[in-house]
């Protein structure tokens, strides 16, 4: 038996894998520190958990419309609103079960097959992954790392052209770490006006910047009436396994097309989950929790920073966002999936190949710094330190 030809392309979220091969490895025995998917070690606020559970306790157990809770849509649009500093309406908002299905949806309301998509790499895996699974040709920018990961300007103008008919934006970025510069969103909006392009714009870590303040491609004029913006719960409040996502549609027309999708695979994201994320925008105690969340972060940026910037042949970028450090390896003469298997197999450390991230993703690894307290990112580095020399001596 065969399958459907499209499923040839689809491609995959390899952290998900090598998740699963270091719990396998745990099975064995092995003491693996995982660095490798970005997931927190907090647990979710209490306000947010206690909400969901009151939500249970009173049976709100039942299907809901599928563009979400009524009052989470309205709570988001007035957060969005203030945040991007736009007039969003809960009209315009769908409620999804994670931010990936937002990915899904709108490559397959907005692109048809031989359709061209600009997206960012090293970026994002499913990006490209649905970008090919729908037919359509994936146009990768690259993002580069000697910039801070910006792309360049000129590079995007000659991508794009009349079959141009999706431009995919993601800052903070992952796997990079990097932020786009006012100069990059005013040209990307710019470029997709010009070919009269949808633009979507992947926020899921907005929240998690540590030096300046966040930026979305909403604050260029012009943005806003071709722009889908996706941002979730999962990062921002330790949430990873409740499912909670959303997105901001540039009309109801959008939102209506978004919601019928999600009516036609997931009937609608599940009910007191939705409630319990409806305690985060409502209890200020959630907000003093995720900002000691960030602090804490960044404090483990700056240990596992110092401590691969030691390492030689590594150089790393320090990111100001998002819960990555994305060092370039090339100096150790070795490839991104060398790497990542001798820190595997020599150092019990699970980290990604930068080829994950797509082609232009070679001559670095992934590590995410959000899963392990300081004390267990030290020993990451210890072990490093303690096996290095190996490396570079073979
Ligand atoms: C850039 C980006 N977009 C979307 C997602 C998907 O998030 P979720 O787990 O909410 O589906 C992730 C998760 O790592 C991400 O890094």
């Amino acid at each position: 038996m065969k399958f459907a030809d499209r499923i040839s392309r689809l491609g995959t979220e390899q952290a998900f894998h090598v998740l699963a091969r270091a719990k396998e490895a745990e099975r064995a025995g092995r003491d693996m520190i995982h660095m490798e998917i970005g997931d927190t070690d907090f647990s979710t606020p209490q306000a947010i958990t206690e909400g969901a559970i009151k939500a249970l306790r009173e049976n709100k157990t039942k299907y809901l419309p599928s563009a979400g809770l009524r009052e989470l849509r309205e709570a988001l649009a007035e957060k969005m609103s203030k945040s991007r500093n736009v007039d969003a309406k809960p009209e315009e908002m769908v409620i999804t079960p994670g931010g990936k299905p937002m990915i899904f949806y709108t490559i397959l309301a907005t692109v048809n097959p031989g359709d061209e998509v600009i997206y960012p790499n090293p970026g994002f895996p499913t990006y490209e992954s649905v970008i090919e699974f729908v037919g359509a040709k994936a146009v990768p920018l690259e993002m580069k790392g000697e910039s801070g990961f910006n792309f360049d300007i000129e590079e995007l103008k000659q991508l794009a052209n009349d079959k141009t008919k999706l431009i995919i934006v993601n800052s903070p970025q992952n796997p990079t770490g990097g932020v786009l510069t006012h100069e990059s969103l005013e040209a990307i909006t710019e470029v997709a006006k010009k070919h009269d392009a949808w633009i979507f714009s992947d926020e899921v870590y907005s929240d998690l910047v540590f030096e300046g303040e966040f930026e979305s491609i909403l604050s260029i004029p012009d943005a806003r009436e071709r722009t889908i913006v996706l941002d979730a719960y999962t990062k921002t409040y330790s949430m990873s396994g409740w499912r909670v996502g959303y997105g901001l549609c540039p009309n109801t027309e959008m939102a209506d097309v978004i919601a019928n999708l999600m009516n036609n695979s997931v009937s609608c994201a599940p009910n007191f989950t939705q409630w319990g994320a409806l305690e985060a925008i409502n209890n200020p105690a959630v907000d003093e929790e995720v900002a000691k969340m960030r602090e804490e972060f960044k404090k483990r940026r700056d240990v596992l920073y110092a401590g691969l910037e030691n390492l030689d042949g590594v150089a790393c970028h320090l990111p100001s966002a998002a819960i990555y450090l994305f060092p370039d390896i090339t100096g150790t003469g070795r490839s991104s999936q060398e790497i990542y298997d001798f820190c595997f197999d020599k150092a019990n450390i699970a980290v990604l190949p930068g080829t994950s991230f797509g082609r232009f993703g070679e001559g670095y690894i992934r590590l995410s710094f959000a899963n392990n307290p300081v004390d267990r990112i030290e020993e990451a580095i210890e072990r490093l330190e303690k096996v290095w020399p190996e490396l570079l001596n073979n």
